[in-house]
C-alpha cells in the first residue's frame, strides 16, 4: 500500500539527502550524528549509530565480518528490524526476542523478512526520510520501516507499518515500532529512566544493564501512559554519562496507551532496543488488506553527555512535533486548588480580577462547571460525560463567563475529561454499552466510586464526545484553551464494540481512537491550546503531546518536590510544555510550607501559572507576584524556547541549579534552589555556567528580589565576561532551608 503519494523529484531538492531508490547501503545524516545501513544477503543491517561519519564505505569496512568466522562481530546480525523466528543468529537458533511476533493465518509462528526495496521519500525541509520495505519470504506479509532524520535537532524518528493479504487475519503478538540490534558498540551500558506515580512523576533512576540482562519498561495502564515508567530512556555507553560528557543514546516513544520498551544487553555483548505498543494479554488481530501504523520511537545521540540529549529532544519537540512549539505560552490561573468544586460566578470573576492584577494572561476553569440536574458536578461522583453547563453554579451561561475574561483582557480555558464518564451521568444512563467493561464481570469503578472509561474504539462514542466538545467550544465562542484530563486507568478490559475475537485490539485501538478524536478537535480548532493532563503528569508522552501545547506536570505542587519532578520531566520534555503553578502553603499535597519567593522561583522555570485564590493573598504578596510575573514575561522567550543546561542535580546535592540560554547566546537565566540547608555553610561552590559565549560580556541581574533582603550574589548589576562566568563561576549564597534565587544574564555589546 502506497502511503506517501507520488514522488516529485523537485520536492526533494531542499531536503538534506537525495530522494529515490536506495542501493545496498545508506547513510542518514543529521547535524552531529550518522545512522548507517547496509544490505547483506537480503537483510538490512545497522552499521553505525552515533557521532558523525562522512563515508559509508568506511563504516562498512570497519564493521565488516571477520573476527568470528564469516559472521558479524560476534554472532548476531545487527538487523534494523529484528523479527521473531528469523535467522538473525549465527547458530540459526531462531530469534525469540524479535520485536515482531506474528501468528500467520495458517498458524505458522515465524516470520522471515527479506528486502523489498528501499527509498528516500519527500518530506519537509531539513528532514530525510528513508523507507525500507520488507516482505516475508513465504507469506504476503509486508513491513515498511521508516527512519526520519531531523537534521537540526539530531533526532531520528523510526516506526513500522505492517500490512498483509493472507487468507485470514494474522495475530500480532508483538508489534514493536523499533527492534534495532546494534553492532558491537560497547561492553558496558547504563540506563537512566523516569519512574513515578500520581504526585511523584519524573523520579530519576539509573542502573547498569549488565551482561545478559534486559531492562524492561512499561506503562501500567492503557491510559495514564506515563505512570509507572515514562516511555523514554537514556542509555550511556561505557560509563554513566554526566551532563556534559559521555556517549548517550536517548529514546522516547510517542504512545499514550499501553507500551513496552526493552533494552537488552545479550550474552555476547550485543545491544538491542525494542519499543512499541503493548498488545497486553493477547495479540492484535490484523485483517487482510488493513495496514497498522505503529507509533514513532524517537532516538537521539550525543557524545557530549545527557544535557545535549535533553536539548536535542526539546529542540525537536518545539520545531516539529508539538503544537505551536515555538510560540510563547501564557501565564494563567487555574481554578482547581483555589476553589475545587465549590465556586460561584463571583468566585471565578474574583479569580479573574486577581490574576489580571498580578499580570497574568489567562483564566482556566477547572473541574466542576458541568453536569445538570441530579448529575450536576458538585463533587467527583457524578457528571463526567455530560459536557453541558452546570446552570446552578453558572446561571449566566458559558458565553457570559468567557466574556468576563475577555472584558479583562484575559484568555479563557476550560477543563474536560473526554475519555471518562461517571455511571451517574445522562450519558451512561442512555448508553451503558459505551463504557469499557467485561460482559461477565461486575463493573469496576474508579474515582468517586462511579468513574468509568468510555470505549474510544467505538466511532459512535467518539462522535458523541466530539459533538459535545464542539458544542461547548461553539457556545463559549472565544475559548482559547482546553485542559484535557484523563483520570483513570483501563479498569475493565473489555469492549462491546470490538468482537469477541478482537478484545485484545482494545489496547491499541483505544489509543488510535483517542488520537482520531484529538485530531478532529485540532482540525476544527487549530488555535485552541491543549493542556495534556492525566491525574497530573500521566500524559507526559510524545504521543498525546503531538496534539498538545503543554502538559500539567504533576498534581504535586509542593515547590521543593517540584524541583525534582521538573528535573525529571525536563530530561525529555521542554520547559514550554511544563505547567508549573504557584500554590498556597501549607501545600495541599504534602503539608510543607515553603516561602512565596521559593514557590515563584520554581514556577518561573517552567510555564508559569497560579493555582490559588488571589483574594487570599496579602498586599505584599500581590506586589511580589506582580514584579515576578513582569520579570517572567521578560525572560519567557529564553525559558520557553531556550536551551536547558542542568548545572547541579537535586538528586545528589543539598541544592539544585539549572539554566536556560538563548540559541544566540545573548540572554540566559539561572535558577538556584536550596533543598536542605547544610549545617556548615551558606556557600555552595561557584556555579560554572554553560550555554553562554566565552567571548561575550553579560550584565548579571538578580530577579525576584525580596524587599530589604541581601542579594544572593556579590556581582548583582555588574558586567562580566562569558569566559569568567563559565570558568571561574558565579559565587552564590544560600541561607535558609528553602532559599532560592534567579539571575538573568543579558549580553552587553
Ligand atoms: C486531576 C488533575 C487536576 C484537576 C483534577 C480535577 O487530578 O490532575 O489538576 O484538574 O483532576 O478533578
Amino acid at each position: 500500500m502506497k502511503r506517501y503519494g507520488v514522488f516529485f523529484a523537485g520536492m526533494c531538492m531542499a531536503a538534506t539527502a537525495w530522494c529515490g531508490p536506495v542501493g545496498s547501503e545508506y547513510l542518514l545524516q543529521t547535524k552531529n550524528t550518522s545512522l548507517a545501513f547496509a544490505k547483506e544477503e537480503g537483510t538490512w543491517l545497522l552499521l553505525h549509530y552515533g557521532a558523525k561519519i562522512s563515508q559509508i564505505e568506511d563504516a562498512r569496512l570497519l564493521a565488516s565480518k571477520g573476527f568470528a568466522g564469516d559472521s558479524w562481530l560476534g554472532y548476531r546480525k545487527p538487523a534494523t528490524y529484528s523479527v521473531n523466528g528469523a535467522d538473525t543468529y549465527f547458530e540459526k537458533t531462531g530469534n525469540k526476542f524479535g520485536g515482531l511476533a506474528v501468528i500467520h493465518a495458517d498458524g505458522v509462528l515465524s516470520t522471515e523478512l527479506a528486502d523489498a526495496g528501499a527509498e528516500t521519500v519527500a518530506d519537509r525541509d531539513g528532514v530525510t526520510h528513508l523507507v525500507i520495505r520488507m516482505k516475508d519470504t513465504v507469506y504476503p506479509f509486508t513491513v515498511q520501516q521508516h527512519f526520519r532524520a531531523v537534521y537540526e535537532s539530531d533526532v531520528v524518528e523510526t516506526w513500522v507499518e505492517i500490512t498483509h493479504t493472507e487468507s485470514a487475519p494474522v495475530r500480532l503478538v508483538r508489534m514493536d515500532s523499533a527492534a534495532l540490534v546494534f553492532p558491537l558498540i560497547s561492553k558496558r551500558f547504563y540506563v537512566m529512566t523516569l519512574t513515578g506515580e500520581w504526585a511523584s512523576e519524573g523520579q530519576l533512576v539509573e542502573s547498569p544493564l549488565a551482561l545478559g540482562q534486559t531492562i524492561s519498561l512499561t506503562s501500567r495502564s492503557g491510559i495514564r501512559s506515563a505512570f509507572g515508567n515514562n516511555a523514554s530512556f537514556m542509555l550511556s555507553l561505557d560509563t554513566p554519562a554526566t551532563e556534559t560528557a559521555g556517549r548517550v543514546i536517548g529514546g522516547a516513544l510517542a504512545w499514550s496507551g499501553a507500551w513496552t520498551i526493552g533494552l537488552r544487553h545479550d550474552q555476547i555483548d550485543m545491544l538491542s532496543i525494542h519499543a512499541g505498543a503493548d498488545t497486553g494479554s493477547g495479540a492484535y488481530v490484523l485483517d487482510p488488506g488493513k495496514t497498522i501504523v505503529l507509533p514513532k520511537l524517537m532516538l537521539t545521540f550525543s557524545d557530549q553527555g545527557k544535557g545535549q540529549v535533553s536539548r536535542n529532544f526539546h529542540r525537536w519537540a518545539r520545531d516539529i512535533h508539538i503544537h505551536n512549539g515555538n510560540s510563547s505560552r501564557p501565564v494563567l490561573l487555574n481554578s482547581w486548588e483555589g476553589a475545587y468544586f465549590t465556586f460561584t460566578e463571583k468566585t471565578l470573576t474574583d479569580m479573574m480580577d486577581g490574576v489580571k492584577e498580578m499580570g497574568g494572561e489567562m483564566f482556566v476553569i477547572d473541574d466542576g462547571w458541568f453536569g445538570r440536574g441530579e448529575f450536576a458536578r458538585d463533587d467527583d461522583r457524578r457528571g463526567l460525560g455530560d459536557w453541558v453547563l452546570n446552570e446552578k453554579k453558572l446561571p449566566h451561561g458559558l458565553e457570559w463567563l468567557v466574556n468576563q475574561t475577555k472584558d479583562r483582557g484575559l484568555g479563557f480555558g476550560i477543563w474536560v475529561e473526554p475519555e471518562m464518564a461517571n455511571t451517574a451521568s445522562e450519558l451512561v444512563k442512555a448508553h451503558p454499552d459505551w463504557v469499557l467493561r467485561e460482559k461477565t464481570r461486575a463493573l469496576r469503578q474508579g474515582r468517586g466510586g462511579s468513574q468509568v472509561v468510555l470505549d474510544m474504539t467505538n466511532p459512535a462514542v467518539r462522535d458523541n464526545i466530539f459533538g459535545q466538545l464542539d458544542a461547548i467550544l461553539q457556545s463559549g465562542k472565544r475559548i482559547d484553551y482546553i485542559k484535557w484530563d484523563a483520570n483513570a486507568s483501563v479498569m475493565n478490559v473489555g469492549s462491546t464494540f470490538l468482537g469477541k475475537d478482537r478484545q485484545a485490539n482494545l489496547w491499541f485501538d483505544y489509543t488510535t481512537g483517542l488520537y482520531e478524536l484529538l485530531s478532529r478537535v485540532r482540525a476544527k480548532y487549530p488555535d485552541v491550546m491543549i493542556n495534556a493532563c492525566s491525574s497530573g503528569g500521566g500524559h507526559m508522552d510524545y504521543g498525546f503531546l503531538h496534539f498538545a501545547d503543554e502538559f500539567w506536570t504533576s498534581d504535586n505542587t509542593d515547590a521543593r518536590q517540584r524541583v525534582f519532578i521538573q528535573w525529571g520531566a525536563g530530561q525529555f520534555y521542554p520547559a514550554c510544555m511544563m505547567g508549573s503553578h504557584v500554590t498556597v502553603v501549607p501545600n495541599h499535597q504534602t503539608g510543607r510550607t515553603t516561602p512565596l519567593k521559593y514557590r515563584f522561583d520554581v514556577a518561573m522555570s517552567g510555564r508559569m501559572g497560579f493555582e490559588l485564590h488571589p483574594s487570599k493573598m496579602t498586599a505584599d504578596e500581590v506586589a511580589f507576584a506582580k514584579n515576578a510575573v513582569a520579570e517572567y514575561k521578560r525572560i519567557r522567550p529564553v525559558v520557553q524556547q531556550g536551551d536547558l543546561y542542568r548545572l547541579v542535580s537535586p538528586w545528589q546535592n543539598s541544592y539544585a541549579s539549572l539554566m536556560y540560554a538563548s540559541s544566540a547566546k545573548d540572554h540566559a537565566v539561572i535558577y538556584v534552589y536550596g533543598l536542605n540547608r547544610p549545617i556548615h555553610s551558606d556557600y555552595p561552590p561557584p556555579l560554572l555556567l554553560q550555554g553562554i559565549d566565552p567571548a561575550k560580556r553579560y550584565k548579571v541581574t538578580e530577579l525576584t528580589r525580596e524587599k530589604g533582603k541581601r542579594p544572593h550574589i556579590p556581582v548583582d548589576g555588574k558586567v562580566l565576561s562569558g569566559d569568567a562566568l563559565k570558568n571561574v563561576g558565579l559565587p552564590i549564597r544560600l541561607g535558609t532551608e528553602y532559599d532560592s534565587a534567579i539571575f538573568e544574564l543579558t549580553e552587553v555589546k
